[in-house]
């Protein structure tokens, strides 16, 4: 098993990275909880919950479950507020902890219940997803969508643990890891060139789940999620290069209405910054190939159908990351360097979004 540490004084804790559940009652046990509440989704409890619980219940003696549909849909105030229901009926308490069992959706609820239940208990991420594991488990970020905008009410609450099965990657549907891969590759152009030719290289074992190669790619990933949110921890400054991709991104996601998964339009993002940073001479045209080749080879797509430039650019104005008329955006450079600038022209968002544009 590989751990990384992510220091934040009283509130440290550990990333596992493991490659079975076999470790999880020696971590857990570390919290001493009084009771303990999965909250897990309809297709992650078919799949894990049985499993985690009985690991679970040989570490506490009160140890409960909740789960709600799967999917975004779900990610609102009336489902947290069934999940602060399940806490009160099951009696937790401040010293209980909440095990967040699933996806970015899981972790990103059972983080907002855990922030705000009692003003804030513990909580554990065990995540399933390739973007959660890679992603959304570290750095606490934790909240729910609200009146058709994503992620805007929320708090940073840091997890107490997050244990990752990577095995767990297995069941995942092959378009759900295709759109983690958007997130992983954005890491490579964020702060690892070396890392994007280690995606190429070993395409073929970290698509079918090679020990050591999915393990070197979470590692690498946490690591650097880990660094830079060590660093930033509620986006004053450099957290926001972990927006690469996600300015154009996002933008395209709420125009397809939530159609596309969230990696697949990150994948799409990235290549409009990238056009910006090429046609500004900071990254080569041979920079931008190697990522649409890449992308290719993850089966993620570099085009999108049935929207204009002016569509997207309107949702890009209604985005967090438009401060006072602002847009702050993130470029490259060079390639394995994020940039992060508030001067990009008009005229340079518009050829960006029409480089993706069929
Ligand atoms: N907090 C953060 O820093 C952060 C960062 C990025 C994204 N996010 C959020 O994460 C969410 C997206 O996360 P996601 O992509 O994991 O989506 P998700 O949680 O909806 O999971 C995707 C689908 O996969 C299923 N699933 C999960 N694990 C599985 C497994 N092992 N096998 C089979 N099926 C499995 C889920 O039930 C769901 O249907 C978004 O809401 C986004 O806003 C948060």
């Amino acid at each position: 098993m590989k751990r990384i540490h992510l220091d934040f004084d009283k509130r440290a804790y550990d990333i596992c990275i493991a490659q079975d559940f076999a470790l999880l009652a020696d971590e857990v046990k570390k919290l001493n909880a009084s009771k303990i509440l999965i909250i897990t989704d309809s297709n992650v409890s078919k799949l894990y919950l049985k499993e985690v619980y009985d690991i679970l219940k040989g570490v506490c003696t009160t140890v409960a479950s909740a789960q709600f549909a799967a999917g975004e849909m779900s990610k609102n105030l009336a489902t947290i507020q069934r999940l602060y229901e399940a806490c009160v009926q099951n009696g937790l308490d401040r010293k209980s902890v909440i095990v967040a069992l699933g996806g970015g959706v899981v972790g990103d609820m059972a983080g907002f219940v855990a922030a705000s239940f009692m003003r804030g208990i513990r909580f554990v991420q065990i995540p399933t997803t390739l973007l959660a594991q890679t992603d959304s488990s570290v750095g606490g970020k934790v909240g729910v969508d609200f009146a058709g905008y994503k992620n805007i009410i929320g708090a940073f609450k840091q997890p107490a643990l997050v244990y990752i099965n990577a095995q767990t990657l297995k069941s995942l549907p092959p378009r759900e890891f295709a759109a983690g891969m958007g997130e992983v590759i954005k890491y490579g152009i964020i702060r690892d060139a070396a890392f994007l030719d280690y995606l190429k290289a070993n395409a073929q074992r970290i698509g079918s789940f090679a020990t050591d190669e999915i393990e070197t790619v979470l590692e690498k990933c946490c690591r650097i999620k880990a660094d830079v949110v060590e660093q930033d921890e509620t986006e004053g400054g450099l957290r926001a290069i972990l927006n690469f991709g996600h300015t154009v991104g996002h933008a395209i996601e709420s125009a397809k209405d939530f159609s596309l998964l969230h990696g697949e339009c990150v994948g799409l993002g990235m290549i409009c910054a990238l056009s910006i940073a090429q046609e500004r001479g900071w990254v080569s045209q041979a920079d931008v190939e190697k990522v649409r080749e890449l992308l290719a080879i993850y089966d993620i797509k570099t085009q999108v159908d049935g929207l204009s430039v002016d569509t997207v650019a309107d949702f890009m104005m209604k985005d967090k990351k438009v401060e006072n008329g602002v847009l702050k955006f993130v470029l490259a450079e060079p390639m394995g360097n994020a940039k992060i600038v508030t001067d990009v022209t008009k005229q340079e968002l518009s050829d960006a979004i029409k480089a993706v544009l069929v």
